[in-house]
């Protein structure tokens, strides 16, 4: 029962320690695909629709030089919101807190994309933010979705991120002990204040992970949702080491 308990504040103290996700090349090649999915137009409006951090705004920056678009990001946890802010000063990205259990409040057709990357599953009804990211979208604009599939391993992403293409079951199961997180990560990251941080980061993911309430969905259970709130699918493609799954709709 405990673990259904991870709420606001779990997301609070999870800030702190987040940025450390920005060390791993998964993580990374995640950030860069997405940006990759996206029309970088001039003029654009894009919703990050729980953007913690603020990571795709600094990745975008890093990556691509000129554009002149406009980045909202919603979250409803202070922590992430201050950092994000704090990461992203430039007049194009504006940043708002807002629990996305609530309907989002912006005009019908506002965005012409929106982008949801790793918070799906912590949502309390799936099929309703994906209504209400369908009715603030512009007609052919594209939802950019990344949800962790069902049954996903973290051990899997250390192990990619360490180019490791031995056998998985060594990475499997990575919190099942202390002892075996803290090998495994210290297999796969040398600095050892970035591993320290990391270790912050596995306690957070292994109470997700535990959390009977989130939503981790399969390929097809997560295109089923979002073929039912009327979306199109254009592509689909395994993500994060293979344990996430993104689909580009479009409306
Ligand atoms: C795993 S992080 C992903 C952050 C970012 N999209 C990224 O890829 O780095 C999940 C984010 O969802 C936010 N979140 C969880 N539940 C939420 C809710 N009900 N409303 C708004 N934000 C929420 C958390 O605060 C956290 O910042």
């Amino acid at each position: 029962m405990k673990y259904d308990n991870f709420d606001v504040n779990s997301w609070g103290g999870y800030a702190k320690c987040y940025d450390a996700l920005n060390d791993l090349k998964p993580y990374q090649n995640l950030q860069m695909t997405v940006i990759s999915n996206l029309f970088l137009s001039s003029g654009n409006l894009i919703l990050d629709a729980a953007c913690g951090t603020g990571n795709l705004p600094c990745w975008l920056k890093k990556n691509k030089k000129n554009f002149d678009l406009t980045i909202a990001g919603l979250d409803f946890s202070d922590e992430m919101l201050e950092l994000a802010k704090e990461k992203n000063q430039e007049k194009y990205f504006i940043f708002a807190k807002h629990n996305l259990n609530k309907d989002i409040p912006f005009a019908d057709e506002y965005f012409d994309q929106i982008v949801s990357v790793n918070t799906l599953y912590a949502l309390s009804d799936p099929a309703r933010i994906l209504s209400e990211f369908y009715r603030i979208l512009k007609r052919g604009g594209r939802l950019i979705l990344v949800n962790p599939k069902r049954g996903y391993e973290n051990g899997l992403i250390l192990k990619e991120h360490c180019s490791d293409i031995g056998p998985d079951e060594p990475w499997l199961n990575v919190h099942s002990s202390k002892e075996k997180e803290f090998e495994l990560l210290k297999r796969a990251v040398n600095d050892i204040e970035v591993r320290s941080k990391l270790m912050a980061v596995a306690k957070f993911n292994c109470e997700i992970l535990k959390n009977r309430k989130f939503y981790f969905l399969s390929l097809a259970e997560l295109s089923q949702l979002v073929r039912s709130q009327n979306f199109f699918i254009i592509r689909r493609e395994k993500v994060y080491a293979n344990q996430a799954i993104l689909i580009v709709a479009q409306k």
